[in-house]
């Protein structure tokens, strides 16, 4: 049995089971964020916060140009929101609490409607409290389906997510602590797919398998390596871009961000593949073994896999306009180490006294030299509707932090002074330390949006700020 298959059937309540190829979504759907169980490593049970009993929550499937409408009913014992994570909807449904609605209290509920114009694989997560909402389950995938899908045997999804459990397999507590916050964020010693730690995934010989990665993690990222599964990503973020081996071998998906593969089953029945997970150099291990159990057929599908473009709105380059976005803060900040150096190894005491300020008030990382907390504040950028901008992240830390936009999509353009090869739309791009990046986009969608670093406990320690759209 593959892990889909298991998550199936695990997961009753689900309104679409991952992997079950289900059609797309009747006209209601009831969201119930609320405590569960959850057998997340075999042969134990962990009390998790589930979206209607399971984690993680049901695959939503919807049609590009259709609408959604999703009524949710705040079953936790503290305020919740759901945002849909990388879809273009209105400001109002954008689900930031005190930014975009109030938040829904316990035993509330609120109605999210919006129309779908992009296709493709996104998901949904709370936006309140989320370090700890996002780590005890809360998320799901949301997935657009193409007015023409692409012909394959199966359409699959592996939410990726990474938990911290103690040795009785509960959840760990102390979400958002100092030591994560300043760091690396909350990372796990338990990644599961579809919420479970997976052991096997069947396949067949001869099988065209679509595989909707989600890295629903608060603060891990993945660099999956498939070796002779040799994958092709057709889509990042949800949005298609031309089909492509992954560079270097790897899959790399930070927190929030997706990417969609391709896989024609070439090798025989019996094989086993593994899948590995390179990302942090200490730190490799198999995510999952594939094991290909007989044959599907002879002739493998040969159908291009080229997926169609979303509406998104191109950005006029020459006539954007330039902001620059500096990433700050957090250990063995480059800045103060830099201070260091230039005063002939004696560190600055004003420095180290803001510093230290910050730090108490759990202000760790900055954006252009701002540390913004909660969710409701000035803007830290005003952008003109309609206008075509690029931003130039500059990551001045030591730390990688996937930056994330709410609202609208953004075309990757250069990695530190080089252009992209495949000029990707996103809605969250990975800057690696001291790395700069410049995106491009036109401010088309009205409102208020987030912005910040989808690594949870990084946002939630300074590094995030509202864009005003207007
Ligand atoms: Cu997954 Cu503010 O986002
Ligand atoms: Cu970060």
């Amino acid at each position: 049995m593959n892990v889909s298959r298991r998550h199936f059937l695990a997961g009753t309540a689900a309104i679409g089971a991952v992997g079950t190829g289900a059609r797309a979504q009747p006209a209601g759907t009831e969201l119930i964020p609320a405590p569960a169980r959850a057998t997340i490593a075999p042969g134990r049970e962990t009390e998790v916060w589930g979206y209607n009993g399971s984690v993680p929550g049901p695959s939503l499937r919807f049609r590009q140009g259709g609408r959604a409408r999703i009524a949710v009913t705040n079953r936790l014992n503290q305020d919740t929101t759901v945002h849909w994570h990388g879809l273009r909807l209105p400001n109002p449904m954008d689900g930031v609490p005190h930014l975009t609605q109030a938040p829904i209290v316990p035993g509330g509920r609120f109605l999210y409607e919006f129309d779908l114009p992009d296709a493709g694989t996104f998901w949904y997560h709370p936006h309140a409290s989320s370090a700890e909402q996002v780590e005890r389950g809360l998320a799901g995938a949301f997935i657009v389906e193409e007015r023409e899908p692409p012909v394959v045997d199966r359409d699959l999804i592996w939410v990726l997510d990474d938990w911290r459990l103690t040795q009785e397999g509960a959840v760990a507590g102390e979400f958002g602590n100092m030591m994560d916050s300043s760091h690396a964020g909350r990372l796990g010693n338990t990644v599961t797919i579809n919420g479970r730690v997976p052991e096997r995934f069947a396949v067949q010989g001869g099988e065209r398998l679509r595989l909707r990665l989600i890295n629903a993690a608060n603060a891990r990222v993945f660099g999956l390596e498939f070796g002779e599964l040799n994958p092709t990503i057709v889509t990042l973020d949800g949005h298609p871009l031309e089909p492509h081996a992954p560079p270097g071998g790897r899959v790399i998906l930070g927190p929030g961000m997706r990417a969609d593969l391709i896989l024609d089953i070439g090798a025989a029945p019996g094989a086993t593949l593994a899948v590995v997970d390179g990302f942090y150099a200490r730190g490799r291990y198999k995510l999952v073994d594939v094991v290909v159990e007989g044959r599907k057929r002879e002739v493998p599908l040969t159908q291009p896999v080229r997926l169609a473009a979303n509406p998104l709105s191109v950005p006029d380059l020459a006539a954007a306009e330039r902001v620059v976005i500096d990433l700050g803060g957090g250990m063995m900040d480059p800045r103060l180490m830099r201070a260091v150096r230039e005063r002939g190894g004696q560190p600055d005491p004003e420095m180290i006294r803001t510093m230290r300020e910050r730090m108490v008030a759990g202000q760790i990382w900055t954006l252009n030299g701002q540390s913004v907390m909660g969710h409701h504040h000035a803007p830290l950028l005003t952008l003109q509707r309609g206008r075509s901008y690029v931003f130039a992240f500059n990551n001045d830390t030591a730390w990688p932090h996937p930056m994330h936009i709410h609202g609208m999509a953004f075309r990757v353009l250069t990695r530190n002074g080089q252009a992209v090869p495949y000029g990707e739309w996103r809605d969250t791009t990975l800057l690696d330390p001291g790395e700069r990046v410049e995106i491009g986009f036109v401010a088309d969608n009205p409102g208020d949006w987030m912005f910040h670093c989808h690594i949870l406990e990084h946002q939630e320690a300074g590094m995030m700020g509202t864009i005003r759209v207007t």
